[in-house]
């Protein structure tokens, strides 16, 4: 059996129609330790950091923003535990997030002394109402914010030559923004750090608040990808959050639009309804045949941190891991999946109805795809006893025992469980 290795879906591998797709995985960020703290009732202790870092890395993040530790005693603290304990792998990057201000960058350098990698991520809002209603300022007052940000951190990174820093901008609420002025903003912040193709800078587009259909955010980064200068400097990140409930598509789409990064967190955790959902969106990919470049090979596991450190449960049809999704009620999707499944040979592409991927890929099994109600019919209750007892009925058993199962199912309510089937059999066929 192959295992949590991607294979072409159908579609993909006979494409008839002249739309783009995605080929690669984007560069990934997970803001879990940040953006998604910050959204938390009781934000993570160290301790609880500490698991999360442990599980991100594990899964082959290489880009991890761990906090804003100007901002937060706990989060300086993690930031110090990291380095201090030699905690950073040599592929791991860590970043860091701070607002375009002095005493915030000088502490966040602080933070930061003696690592040998970082990312320093500075921000200011941009659009028409943080900049009239919050901020009172015009254009070039909040250009202004944002240049004397980039040119603190410049100043700063100096001081500590031994580490090697990535700048990264955000024109916080981009997708609200001008267009025109959400470049010139960010031509500003160029101008300062000069990157350069072998010293690239990162300039992350976030729909902070989102609020229009993915396809307009999409054509806002290829408006952004076009019109900026500098191109083959510049990283071109996203970050999207998911108030419309789009954050995954809008993220897709722009990475199709020209991003090349994605920023998100681990089943969508982060500020209101959450920040683009890294799961789903490389559960998407993989579903595709592409290979996310994370091993998401036991989403168990994710879960079970995800709910200690964030105590947010996971719903049960969430997309791909939800304890549900692979699980069929209804008589004819069972009827389907049994036949898919007889049908299926090891080492072919997966091909059955109503299961996108094969559960064995992502340590699920075979147990939960069928359960038994009184929505479900022969196929189910065949399936059962097959998989559990060796028993291959004939249709006419089948549906007899279907039957007394649909029967057992409205008078008792709910589920019938495979133990119950058998009992049922023994009582129609046996006993009699
Ligand atoms: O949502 C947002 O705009 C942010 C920025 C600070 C990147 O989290
Ligand atoms: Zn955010």
């Amino acid at each position: 059996h192959r295992k949590y290795r991607p294979t072409p879906a159908p579609q993909m591998r006979d494409r008839q129609w002249p739309s783009r797709t995605i080929t690669a995985a984007p560069r990934w960020c997970s803001v879990d330790l940040r953006d998604g703290n910050q959204a938390l009732l009781e934000p993570m202790n160290v301790a609880q950091k500490q698991r999360m870092w442990a599980l991100l890395v594990k899964l082959g993040f290489k880009e991890i923003e761990v906090g804003f530790p100007s901002a937060s005693q706990p989060d300086f603290d993690f930031v110090r535990w990291l380095i201090e304990a030699h905690a950073i792998p040599e592929d791991v990057t860590i970043q860091v997030l701070v607002q375009a201000r002095e005493a915030l960058i000088v502490r966040t350098f602080e933070a930061l002394k003696g690592a040998k990698r970082a990312i320093v991520h500075v921000y200011n809002s941009t659009s028409p109402v943080q900049r009239e209603r919050v901020f009172g300022l015009d254009r070039a007052g909040v250009t202004a914010i944002a240049r004397q940000g980039a040119e603190w951190v410049q100043r700063e990174a100096r001081k500590y030559p031994a580490t090697a820093w990535t700048f990264q901008y955000s024109p916080e609420s981009f997708s609200n923004t001008e267009m025109d002025y959400a470049v010139e903003v960010c031509e500003a912040v160029l101008d300062v750090w000069q990157p350069t193709p072998a010293q690239p800078c990162i300039i992350n587009l976030p729909s902070t608040v989102e609020s229009s259909t993915p396809n307009i955010f999409a054509d806002q980064v290829e408006y952004f990808a076009t019109h900026i200068s500098r191109r083959d400097s510049i990283i071109l990140s996203l970050h999207t959050h998911n108030d419309r409930g789009c954050a995954v598509a809008a993220a897709e789409l722009g990475v199709l639009a020209g991003a090349d990064r994605v920023e998100g967190t681990l089943l969508g955790n982060g500020e209101r309804t959450g920040n683009m959902d890294i799961v789903t969106m490389a559960m998407n990919l993989y579903s595709q045949g592409i290979d996310p470049e994370l091993d998401l090979s036991n989403p168990d596991e994710i879960i079970q941190v995800a709910v200690e450190c964030t105590a947010l449960p996971v719903h049960p049809r969430h997309p791909w891991v939800g304890e549900l999704v692979y699980t069929a009620f209804s008589g004819s999707h069972q009827d389907a999946i049994r036949k898919c499944l007889q049908r299926q040979q090891a080492d072919a592409p997966w091909q059955v109805a109503y299961l996108p991927i094969d559960p064995l890929d992502i340590g699920r099994d075979y147990q939960a795809v069928i359960r038994v109600n009184s929505q479900s019919g022969k196929g189910g209750v065949a399936f059962v006893m097959e998989r559990d007892y060796g028993l291959s009925l004939p249709r006419w058993m089948q549906e007899e025992l279907a039957q007394a199962v649909q029967r057992t199912s409205e008078a008792d309510g709910g589920e019938v469980d495979s133990a119950r089937i058998h009992a049922l059999f023994m009582q129609t066929f046996v006993n009699d």
